[in-house]
């Protein structure tokens, strides 16, 4: 049950378009910012942000597997990146690397975009989100992906990852868990503001 997460995602090969689409209106190309990505898969999108700006330091985390292959692929980058890998054991997720990182920063905020594109559900975004929240300075952008996202029919649908069915309840693999913490955790904190519909939230206190 080690490696249970499918090796083959639905994403493009130029990553999610929106989201440095939308950095570019936001950042001077040779602007010093950090990014953070959570959930790289195959480094598309990181290797456009570095492409589109040079001075920005990246940390990326995901599996230990996907950090390995980023790193690869972005080693010809001029940009400062750091990568961060977990297991694959059902308690382990980013949000362990983050709070290490919180922990080394003693809580000193040291994000200006947070891209969280990693597990959408609940049990590991949730917390993601209020981690993130420690760390992104005001000013600064939380993005989500897949507003529209459910585990039901997706690359993750439990008829073709079991590990799935063993982890969450029928009404978690329906609900649309990504909504939910935008929904009900974002829009509900008046600190943030809606700046892409359903996708970038600028952090102004
Ligand atoms: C939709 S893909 C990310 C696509 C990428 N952001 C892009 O724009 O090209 C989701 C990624 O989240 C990672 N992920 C999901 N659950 C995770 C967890 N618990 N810990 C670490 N990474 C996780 C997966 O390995 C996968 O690479």
């Amino acid at each position: 049950m080690d490696e249970w997460y499918p090796n083959k995602l639905v994403v493009g090969s130029e990553g999610t378009t929106g989201t440095y689409a939308f950095m570019k209106t936001v950042f001077d190309r040779d602007q010093e910012f950090r990014y953070a990505e959570f959930g790289i898969y195959m480094g598309d999108t990181a290797r456009n942000v570095c492409e589109l700006f040079p001075n920005c330091e990246l940390h990326l985390f995901d599996y230990t597997r996907a950090v390995q292959r980023a790193e690869a692929k972005l080693m010809g980058y001029p940009n400062k990146i750091s990568y961060f890998g977990n297991t694959q054991k059902f308690n382990d997720s980013y949000n362990w690397s983050l709070m290490k990182l919180i922990g080394q920063h003693e809580g000193a905020p040291i994000y200006d975009y947070c891209f969280l594109d990693g597990a959408h559900t609940v049990a590991v975004d949730a917390l993601n989100f209020f981690l993130c929240d420690r760390l992104l300075r005001v000013g600064g952008y939380m993005d989500f992906d897949d507003y529209k996202w459910r585990l039901r029919g997706s690359s993750l649908d439990p008829a073709k990852i079991p590990a799935i069915g063993e982890q969450y309840t029928d009404e978690q693999i329906d609900a649309f868990q990504v909504r939910m913490i935008v929904d009900d955790l974002v829009r509900r904190d008046q600190r943030y503001e809606e700046v892409v519909k359903n996708k970038v939230f600028r952090k102004v206190a």
